[in-house]
């Protein structure tokens, strides 16, 4: 029997799933990037972390979203792009991924449990077509009580099977090291299919009650508004919907590998395959690089791990071949079918940056391979050290040794590998620190800071960014608008600035639109050389007066100094041309003091 939603691909359940809560008065708000503005979590892992300050109370809703009558609005819903290291090891199983797409509807102190069950169950059974197998509760424990709410709410809309759980199962967050968190009630649903095979039912849906705040000590404190934090994992959903045993058979990876992988290949590895290849399209599409740190690092081990597979596959067996002669066509084949699947979704994506990141590491990687392998033939076991310097000297990473040194590795454990790691690096940080006279940094003007060569590049992207968005504001808010502070990493730019209220979301589109359009103008940036009287005349900006000196540089932006756009009082340095700068993106925008806004803001 075929029931009507099986044919429903997974666009259109993107669709719907928008469509029902957009109907129900939430805003539609865009993913936000992989790479969070938290710094204390490396990359997006829910949909909630985008909306943390509405959850606290730190930003009013109402002055950020509109329903769809124009009316502000505490709901939103969003398909959130994300990412979860911690699942790394068990990718290739039939459910483990790490990068997936979370469907997510959210409430900062508008409705509460009633309306959030009432919803997810009206669209799992209605829109989705589907029967929930059954329903988790939060037990409760010496410090938070049974949620008997949600138990009553499920009861009384028929569900039959409602279990209960502990803090381990219904609780969920924070996010990072402090934020908002709560009970939960899980939904739990099968397929025909899977139910045929004895396999058990999934979870899809988990609505998280966001009653408390978990501070940096773990002590809890009640919020003053309490949030609906809701998230269902497309992937599992589509399978269900679509009545397939596995994820894999969704539309969602059927349509990048229909046929590219070696036949000789195993199923698990070509799990690992699809997995990979979507992550990687999407850190490279937000701007991750590989590298030996942080999301970098998470990128290159991706990337590895696929090159080593499709090695192996094509030869035979990983130790034997010749990296060198291999090209690795298959692989940008998976990456181009994931832009494609996805690039409508997610306009970011592109086909050449994707491919010209891949290339440049594959370059790196077959440089380096060839003499690992053959070290590796030469020692009898490898054990963390081992593992580490393996790493170090010859790109094979932990992945790639836990796949491929068979009984050599079987005592390697990721905790070991990753300890080793991380004493490396403050070795290395502490080398650096020594050179650069315990700075560890090649710039610093105070307002500009970079370690290396490679942060130099990005900071002077930056700082030229930072120009152009000072201009931007005037232009949107006003001449009120006047620098009060600026602080540049590789990372992103700070720029503090006077201004009596919050910034709206349309505010903020905008201001990003017109510095983007001066990136597009690609205009040349150049300074002169000028008394400070005269420079002011000419109409440049300045943070506050005494801080220059008698003859001072004005940076401009544009073909000479008269008809520049931007006009600056500032020691540069900065790039040549403002094509240089990519792609700039406000990430955030909050108080800091009366009167005084922050925006910080990244370029891709
Ligand atoms: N934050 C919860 C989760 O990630 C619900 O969205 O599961």
């Amino acid at each position: 029997m075929i029931r009507a939603h099986e044919h429903m691909n997974s666009q259109a359940i993107r669709q719907k799933f928008l469509a029902f809560f957009k109907e129900r008065g939430h805003t539609i708000v865009p993913s936000s990037s992989l790479i969070p503005d938290d710094p204390s979590v490396l990359l997006t892992t829910a949909g909630m972390q985008q909306f943390k300050p509405y959850f606290t109370g730190e930003l009013d809703p109402m002055e950020y979203f509109k329903d769809k009558d124009g009316n502000p609005t505490r709901n939103t819903v969003s398909i959130q792009k994300s990412f979860r290291t911690s699942d790394i090891d068990e990718v290739g199983d039939e459910s483990h991924l790490t990068f997936f797409e979370m469907l997510g509807n959210f409430s900062f102190g508008g409705y509460f449990k009633e309306k959030a069950i009432e919803y997810g169950h009206e669209f799992i059974t209605k829109e989705m077509g589907l029967s929930i197998d059954y329903v988790s509760v939060f037990e409760g424990d010496s410090e938070i009580p049974a949620d008997a709410e949600s138990e009553k709410i499920w009861k009384l809309l028929g569900v039959k099977d409602i279990r209960k759980f502990g803090r381990k199962d219904n609780f969920w967050g924070p996010t990072g090291a402090e934020g908002p968190c709560g009970p939960t009630t899980e939904i739990y649903v099968n397929s025909a299919l899977r139910q045929a095979q004895g396999k058990p039912p999934v979870e899809v849906w988990n609505i998280v009650f966001n009653e408390y705040y978990q501070r940096k000590d773990k002590k809890l404190e009640k919020l003053k508004t309490p949030g609906v934090d809701t998230g269902m994992g497309l992937e599992r959903l589509a399978m269900v919907v679509q009545n397939k045993p596995t994820i894999f058979e969704t539309d969602l990876f059927v349509d990048i590998a229909p046929d590219g992988l070696p036949t000789n290949m195993d199923v698990r590895f070509k799990r690992i395959m699809l997995d990979h290849a979507r992550a990687v399209a999407f850190l490279i599409a937000d701007g991750v690089r590989p590298s030996n740190k942080d999301q970098g690092y998470i990128l290159r081990r991706l990337v590895r791990r696929m090159m080593a597979h499709f090695h192996r596959a094509a030869r035979g067996s990983f130790s034997t071949g010749d990296v060198l002669g291999m090209d690795f066509i298959d692989i940008e084949r998976l990456l181009v079918a994931a832009v494609s699947k996805y690039g409508d979704f997610y306009e970011n994506l592109k086909k050449e940056t994707m491919l010209l990141v891949f290339r440049e590491e594959n370059e790196r990687f077959r440089r380096a391979i060839n003499n690992g392998v053959r070290e590796l033939k030469k020692v009898d076991e490898v054990d963390a050290k081992q593992a580490f310097k393996l790493f170090e000297s010859y790109g094979l990473t932990y992945e790639i040794l836990k796949d491929f040194a068979g009984d050599k590795a079987k005592n390697l454990n990721r905790q070991d590998f990753d300890s080793e790691f991380a004493k490396h690096q403050e070795i290395s940080r502490a080398g650096q620190e020594k050179k650069f006279g315990g700075h560890g940094l090649i710039l610093d003007t105070g307002e500009l800071k970079a370690g290396n060569e490679e942060e130099l590049k990005k900071v002077l992207r930056l700082h030229t960014a930072t120009h152009l968005l000072q201009q931007a504001l005037r232009e949107v808010l006003g001449k009120e608008v006047g620098q009060r502070g600026s602080d540049i990493t590789a990372e992103r730019t700070r720029f503090d600035f006077s201004f009596p209220r919050k910034v709206t979301l349309e505010e903020i589109k905008k201001v990003e639109e017109i510095v983007n359009q001066k990136i597009k103008e690609d205009l040349p940036v150049n300074f002169v050389e000028l008394p400070k009287a005269e420079a002011e005349k000419v109409g440049a900006l300045y943070f506050f007066k005494e801080k220059y000196p008698e003859k001072v540089k004005v940076y401009f932006v544009g073909k000479t100094l008269e008809t520049a756009w931007s006009k600056e009082f500032c020691g540069g340095p900065h790039v040549k041309r403002t094509g240089e700068v990519g792609k700039f993106r406000i990430s955030k925008e909050e108080a800091v003091g009366s009167g005084v806004r922050r925006i910080r803001g990244v370029v891709e």
